[in-house]
Parts: C-alpha cells; structure tokens; sequence
C-alpha cells in the first residue's frame, strides 16, 4: 500500500492556504493510502518561541486537524517531538546534505533576507535535512504539500539518493504530490505573495477560525485591477486569477471552470467569500465539539506517537547500522569482524 507523509508547523493560525493546498488532501489520502501526519513542532524553533504558546498552538494545531476530517482510526496523527527518531536522524541527514544544497534552498534565503541584521538560527539553516528525515523515517512514497515546498522534497530525494549510494540500500525515494487547485493561495492584499501564517492579522490572510463576516470583508477588499474582465490569467491578473482558484478549490472545479458566467469583480468576490464560508463552517463547528474534550485528543496523540515510533525506530536503526555507528550490543566480533 502507498505510504503518504506530510507535516505542518505550529506556527500562527491555520489559513485557507494550508486547508485547500494541502489539508483537505490529506483528509482524502488517508482513505486510499497509509497516512501519516505530524505536527512538526521541532520546526517551529527555527525561530524564537514563547514556551507556553508553542505548547497551545501545537494542541489546537492537532484539534484543527481532527475538525477538518483527519480520522485517527484510518491515519496516524502525532507530534513530531514525542517520536525522538526524528532529531536523530535528522543530524545523520545534516551531514548527508551539502552546504551549497541548503544555501539554494529558497525559503531559507527569503527568511534570512528577511530578518535582515535580526537573529537566524543554525535551525533556520539546516531545516530542510530535518524535513528529509521527517520524511524518510517512514519510507514514504508520496508527500502531499503545496507548491511552496517543491524544493524541500526535492532536496529530500537528493539526500536519500545519496544516501543509498554511500552506504547501501537505506531509504525510500519520496515524490512530492501537488493539489490540482490551491497548490498556490496568495494574499488578498498581495496577490504576487504566497497566504502565510506570519501574516497572521494581516487582511490579505483568511484564517479557519475567521467569523464569516471577517471573511466578507477580507474578499471584499480582496486586490484585482483596473480592468473588469474576469479571466484566469496569472501573469496579467494575479488578484483575479488567486480568486478563481480560491473558487475553483473550495467547489471542486478549475479556476477556468470557476470562472464561467462572471462579468464583473463584486459577484467573483462575494461569491468566493460564500462558498469558504460554506466550506469551513462545519470545520468550526467540528473544531469547537473537539475544544469540550481535551483530554481525549491528548489520547489520540499519544496512540499516535507509539503507532509511529513502530516505523521509524527500525529505519533509523537501519541507517545508524549502514552508516557505520556501532550498535549499542554489538559483541567483538562484529567489530572485529570489521577490522
Ligand atoms: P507549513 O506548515 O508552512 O505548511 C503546511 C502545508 O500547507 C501548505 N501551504 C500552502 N499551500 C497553498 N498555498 C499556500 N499559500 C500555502 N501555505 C502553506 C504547505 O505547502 C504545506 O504542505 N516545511 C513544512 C512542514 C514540514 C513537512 C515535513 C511537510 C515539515 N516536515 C515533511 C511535508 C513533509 C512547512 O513549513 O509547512
């Protein structure tokens, strides 16, 4: 059976760019595939945390997830730091990337440029050879994301290609998977610039948790241009064309299908802000049903940690024994056998 993996930062608030690019296709996979899914809270230190507000995001991240249709009875659901694997094999990882690969990583060089003379982690830095051991740990096949994570997985396959050739046959070659619409929300406001969580009160980001009124007016003052036309068209009209595929994304159709029958921006806009409303109030409603029962959610993540610590403890065994690190019990005659 294919194995899919994929993972999310507690970081910010969930925006529709993480529902339609990748969390709804998680809620789909996990019925054809062997789903597993983190919460990546190691990923979240890459930059400074407040201790108690990484703790409740990373709870209400988990909560979001369950809302929005992951079932822990078909999928695996857990936080990435009860499963300890993960940071031990990430430095097997770090050490199997090259500095020149981790240089190119594009997210890295925007954030750094960013944070400008600011602090920047090593983490910051090394964040993608983590991201390849979250992945490999599970010899995983597919991994749904949406378009901004492109090159992490291709940095992933790299690093376990070349792992493989080093010191045999360790790891699963992953494909990363993309979303036909939504792979790519963009800001209201900056139509050029992906929706991100960083952006968190900013009017240009939906969040699940907006009240439909919120979302009204963030459509309404959604960006378009001076023309009137409505046609997908990314290149001459990136604000009209994000609506279209918001549209197209939240009824199941193409951003050219989405588009049919509208003359004029007002209707688009007010009939995008409807069919998000329509797709994320259930998920609210679900989101707060799971608020009243804290603890039973604290139960699925520890069932979770243990279903995924079966899978990725062997894997990092084997790729500490490949890589030549002596086993804990190792009689004298492996390594004598060695010498
Ligand atoms: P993160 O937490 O930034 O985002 C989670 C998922 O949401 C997708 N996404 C978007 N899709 C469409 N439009 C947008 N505007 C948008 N913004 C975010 C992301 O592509 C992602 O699929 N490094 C990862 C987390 C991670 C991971 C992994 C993913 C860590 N380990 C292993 C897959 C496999 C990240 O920061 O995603």
């Amino acid at each position: 059976m294919t194995r899919v993996f994929s993972g999310i930062k507690p970081t910010g608030n969930v925006h529709l760019g993480n529902v339609l690019g990748a969390l709804v296709h998680w809620v789909d996979d996990q019925h054809r595939a062997d789903s597993i899914y983190c919460v990546v809270d190691l990923h979240a230190l890459t930059v400074q945390q407040d201790p108690a507000e990484l703790r409740q995001t990373t709870f209400r991240l988990a909560q979001a997830l369950l809302a929005i249709g992951l079932d822990p009875s078909v999928c695996t659901l857990f936080v990435q730091s009860h499963v300890h694997e993960h940071a031990e094999l990430a430095w097997l990882m770090e050490c199997t990337a090259s500095h020149g690969e981790l240089s190119r990583m594009t997210q890295f060089k925007d954030k750094s440029t960013k944070a400008g003379q600011g602090f920047v982690s090593g983490g910051l830095f090394t964040y993608p050879a983590l991201m390849a051991a979250d992945i490999l740990l599970y010899d995983t096949n597919q991994v749904p994301v949406g378009d901004d994570q492109r090159q992490h997985v291709e940095l992933t396959r790299d690093v376990a290609e070349r792992f493989n050739s080093r010191y045999g046959p360790t790891f699963v070659i992953p494909e990363a998977t993309f979303p036909t619409t939504g792979a790519r929300v963009m800001d209201l406001q900056d139509p050029t610039s992906k929706m991100s969580k960083s952006q968190d009160h900013a009017p240009g980001t939906i969040l699940l948790l907006d009240e439909p009124k919120t979302i009204e007016k963030k459509f309404k003052r959604a960006v378009t241009d001076t023309e009137s036309e409505v046609r997908f068209d990314l290149a001459a009209k990136p604000g009209v064309s994000n609506l279209l595929s918001i549209l197209g994304a939240a009824t199941g159709r193409t951003p050219e299908q989405a588009a049919v029958g509208y003359t004029q921006y007002g209707p688009l806009k007010a009939d995008t802000a409807a069919a998000v409303i329509e797709r994320l109030a259930p998920i609210q409603a679900r989101y707060a049903e799971l608020g009243r029962d804290p603890s039973e959610l604290t139960r699925t993540l520890a069932a979770g940690a243990a279903k995924a610590t079966e899978i990725a403890a062997p894997t990092l065994a084997r790729a500490q024994a490949n890589i030549g690190l002596l086993p804990p019990n190792s009689s004298t005659s492996v390594v004598v056998g060695v010498l």
